[in-house]
């Protein structure tokens, strides 16, 4: 893999996957990074990368649904390996405006995987993203196996559930070279702070209400972005043609528990609150419609085959992950602002 192609690199899990390749995992080719820079793509968060990097690393701002330009990127650089992230990810949106992620999932998959397939004789890997959300929800017992039946509840999740079967029906109909992985719940750096962790720690660290859904007691099972980075790659390298593998912390967490235990991180790393602790912020707030109860995942198939394990606990991983945004104020705070997407159009035109 020489020329990798990655979608959405300048998302939350994308931006990390490329600080991995360079920083850690000695990666030694090409990186070209496609990314239309919604509202969640920010070229910030390769902080250094482009300059440090240079001969290396492309970015290219295209929308993946754009058949001419993905053509134009797959000759241009004899793209030899696809790292599938780009996609519409967050489950509220999906609920009040479901377009975009039929528009991006769906058909913005399909035409990734048709340049694939018109590609396909210098073609080694196309790796797709997936998520444990399209096994939908689990009652209090039992973990999601890669046999575990499709079952999404959301927009968010049938979108992804529909390019999935895409993906695999490219490897059995026309042989493309294809892995997948359906991951659980990510927290990290750089993530946007619409996600659960990332508004709780800012809400609670500036004094503001931290909403949680319903009673708190649905449950998700929490990985570090770098595991999941990790997993990926070692995928990519050593993962079986076709095969699809389950990736997971064994970290199940109630969100109240885990919205507690940020509360308990913050008081500690920085002075408390007037008055008191920061779980006197807690607020229930009305559920999300169709909220699944309770993701958890058995990655006995990765740890055995490719033997993965994650490395950070979930209190190592967000001890790190709260220090990060409390250091890294300037980033939130462009964020935050809207300055970010002013940036955006400087460079990039919007
Ligand atoms: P994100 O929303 O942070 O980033 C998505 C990126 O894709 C952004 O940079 C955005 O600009 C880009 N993008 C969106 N539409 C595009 C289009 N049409 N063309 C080109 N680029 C486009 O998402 P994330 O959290 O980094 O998730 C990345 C992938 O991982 C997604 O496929 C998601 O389904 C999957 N996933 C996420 C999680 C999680 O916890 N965040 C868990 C499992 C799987
Ligand atoms: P989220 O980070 O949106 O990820 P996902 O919906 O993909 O699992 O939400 C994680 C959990 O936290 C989910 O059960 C919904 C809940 N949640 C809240 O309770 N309050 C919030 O403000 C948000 C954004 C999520």
């Amino acid at each position: 893999m020489q020329n990798l192609l990655i979608t959405g690199g300048c998302g939350f899990i994308g931006a990390n996957f490329i600080h991995y390749l360079f920083e850690e995992a000695g990666y030694n080719g090409q990186v070209v990074n496609v990314d239309s820079l919604t509202y969640a793509g920010n070229p910030e968060s390769l902080g250094r990368i482009p300059e440090s990097f240079k001969n290396r690393y492309h970015f290219i701002q295209a929308d993946i649904g754009n058949t001419a330009k993905m053509t134009s990127i797959f000759d241009a650089f004899d793209i030899d390996a696809v790292c599938h992230f780009a996609a519409e990810s967050h489950v509220d949106r999906s609920i009040a405006a479901p377009d975009a992620f039929v528009t991006t999932n769906v058909l913005g998959t399909f035409t990734l995987l048709e340049q694939a397939r018109h590609h396909q004789n210098r073609l080694i890997r196309f790796h797709h993203i997936s998520t444990d959300e399209v096994y939908g929800t689990l009652g209090k017992e039992g973990r999601f196996l890669e046999t575990t039946p499709y079952d999404p509840s959301s927009p968010y999740s049938a979108s992804k559930a529909a390019s999935d079967h895409l993906v695999r029906a490219y490897h059995r109909t026309y042989g493309l070279p294809v892995t997948l992985s359906n991951c659980s719940n990510n927290y990290g750096p750089y993530q946007f702070p619409e996600k659960l962790i990332p508004l709780i720690i800012l809400n609670a660290y500036n004094g503001k209400a931290l909403p949680v859904y319903g009673d708190g007691q649905n449950v998700r099972d929490w990985l570090h972005v770098t595991d999941h980075c990790r997993a990926i790659w070692r995928i990519m390298n050593n993962g079986k043609n076709g095969a699809t593998y389950n990736i997971g912390g064994r970290c199940e967490k109630t969100n109240l528990s885990v919205v507690e235990t940020i509360c308990d991180v913050l008081d500690r790393q920085v002075e408390p609150l007037p008055n008191g602790s920061r779980k006197e912020l807690i607020t229930f707030v009305t559920d999300r419609p169709g909220h699944d109860f309770r993701y958890a995942i058995d990655c006995t198939k990765i740890e055995k085959e490719l033997g993965w394990l994650p490395r950070e606990t979930f209190e190592s991983g967000l001890e790190k992950t709260v220090a990060w945004y409390l250091e890294n104020g300037n980033w939130v705070k462009r964020i935050q602002s809207g300055e970010y997407r002013n940036w955006i159009e400087q460079h990039y035109g919007g």
